[in-house]
């Protein structure tokens, strides 16, 4: 006879109290699950009412999410805003559903594809860090946010966006705060006025846009006009498709960006070991693919970046029939969390793990790991679709900022914020000085 599964274990007593207390406190949610993983290990239940996920931590975990039962544990979840604002996004809809939808937007965003956007995505760099004035300090989250708009707009949807980012900055970031971790984590039908406007206005933008090329103004070729002239998909499937791409697509660069530019200003000697590298390498020639490959050291400070503020920090799943994760029993309709968060700093295949080194990432220590330990983009059949575009979009548009800017880090306290993505509040600010 087998062994009888066990209930996940939930804390319990002071530490575990402290501990659920702290998750209360926007500051602290990190660290609480921090402490929680510290105490109970890598299975263990949150127990607040109406929120009370099966947290799952380590390699293990992640592949049985990721691979081993993704089929019976489904994203969709109509109880949360990401299926209310994105619909049928790619994001939000499972099984078949999901792989047709993925099918249709593989190619446009594939490898060979993205070696294309790369002049876009210079270009659209420099739009942004022209207008930066010597001496003066920015808000990187800002900055790096309109870069990551620009980009995958040209790239995606084949539109400049530049016209239209005043109007639409505050509809998208109404909307990012919608999706956002909240009340309705805990209290599910919790009123939420205020967001409505916000919706109206960006899905108005997105049906223009489907609508003019309907006309016969091509943006040519690109996502968007495959979508609307080859998918076969109703304007509406559209729509879902294009606020996931323009949300999942932009939010997840601009953090991981502004998090680099951050622990470069924090790590002054890894910053001039950057910068000493892309002048050997680049010089004044403006970054190409080939010659990105070639910058070592800024690779290992961006897989270091994200390791240890990876922009998703997490993927909630349903169970949809009941399944053992090792000696525990998962039930039908539980929701369970896989943890990238945690898995980066797991002590048992990290050293020293909140420390910032980018050595992790020197191929002889990245080969000693094992898989699903490190894990920005998720993994499997679902793994983020923009994987080959997030490649090359940051060490490709961080390269432009340090060829031709100093940045310097203003001592003010970051903090990492929960929102849609994991973000460093109150931002990064940093005063910028032209280079000769
Ligand atoms: C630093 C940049 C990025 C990071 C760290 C990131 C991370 C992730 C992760 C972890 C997932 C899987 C979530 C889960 O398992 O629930 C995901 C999925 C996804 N990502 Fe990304 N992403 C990034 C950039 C992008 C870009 C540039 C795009 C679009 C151009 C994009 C579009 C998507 C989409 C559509 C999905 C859903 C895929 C599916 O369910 O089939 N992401 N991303």
């Amino acid at each position: 006879m087998g062994e009888k599964l066990l209930q996940p274990p939930s804390p319990e007593g002071p530490q575990g109290l402290a501990a659920l207390r702290a998750l209360s406190q926007e500051r602290n949610i990190l660290a609480a699950l921090s402490a929680l993983h510290q105490e109970m290990g890598d299975v263990f239940q949150i127990p607040l009412p109406g929120f009370n996920p099966v947290v799952i931590v380590g390699p293990e975990a992640n592949r049985f999410v990721l691979v081993g039962e993704r089929d019976k544990l489904l994203w969709r979840n109509d109880a949360d805003p990401v299926v209310d604002l994105l619909h049928h996004g790619v994001l939000v809809v499972d099984g078949e559903a999901h792989d047709n939808i993925r099918k249709e937007l593989n190619p446009s965003l594939h490898r060979r594809m993205v070696a294309g956007f790369i002049d876009t995505m210079i270009a659209s760099t420099d739009e942004i860090i022209d207008n930066w004035e010597p001496g003066r300090t920015y808000n990187m989250l800002d900055e790096m946010r309109k870069i990551a708009l620009l980009i995958l707009m040209r790239t995606v949807f084949g539109i400049n966006f530049r016209d239209r980012m005043g109007e639409m900055w505050g509809p998208i970031l109404k909307n990012i705060a919608y999706i956002s971790p909240g009340l309705w984590v805990v209290w599910p039908g919790v009123p939420r006025p205020g967001y409505r406007s916000a919706r109206k206005k960006l899905d108005a933008y997105l049906f223009e846009v489907i609508a003019r090329l309907r006309k016969g103004s091509s943006t040519g070729d690109n996502l968007l006009s495959y979508l609307v002239f080859e998918s076969g998909m109703p304007d509406e499937l559209i729509r879902d498709q294009l606020l996931t791409l323009l949300i999942a697509g932009h939010d997840t660069s601009t953090a991981s960006l502004a998090w680099t530019l951050y622990l470069l200003g924090k790590y002054s000697g890894w910053m001039q070991q950057v910068v000493g590298e892309l002048d050997k390498v680049l010089g004044h020639q403006v970054p190409s693919v080939e010659a990105v490959k070639k910058l070592a050291i800024l690779d290992r400070v961006t897989k270091e970046s994200l390791r240890l503020y990876p922009p998703i920090h997490l993927g909630a799943r349903v169970a949809a029939q009941e399944l053992a994760f090792g000696r525990y029993r998962i039930p039908a309709g539980q929701r369970v969390v896989y943890s990238i968060y945690l898995s980066h700093r797991h002590p048992d295949f990290w050293e020293t793990p909140d420390t910032f080194d980018p050595d992790r990432f020197l191929p002889e220590k990245v080969k000693e790991r094992p898989h699903y330990v490190y894990l920005p983009f998720g993994g499997g059949s679902r793994n983020c679709i923009g994987f080959s575009f997030a490649q090359v979009e940051l060490p490709l548009v961080l390269a432009r900022i340090f060829q031709r800017y100093r940045l310097q880090l203003t001592p003010a306290k970051v903090h990492s914020h929960m929102g849609a993505t994991l973000e460093p509040r109150r931002g990064v600010f940093m005063k910028v000085e032209e280079r000769n």
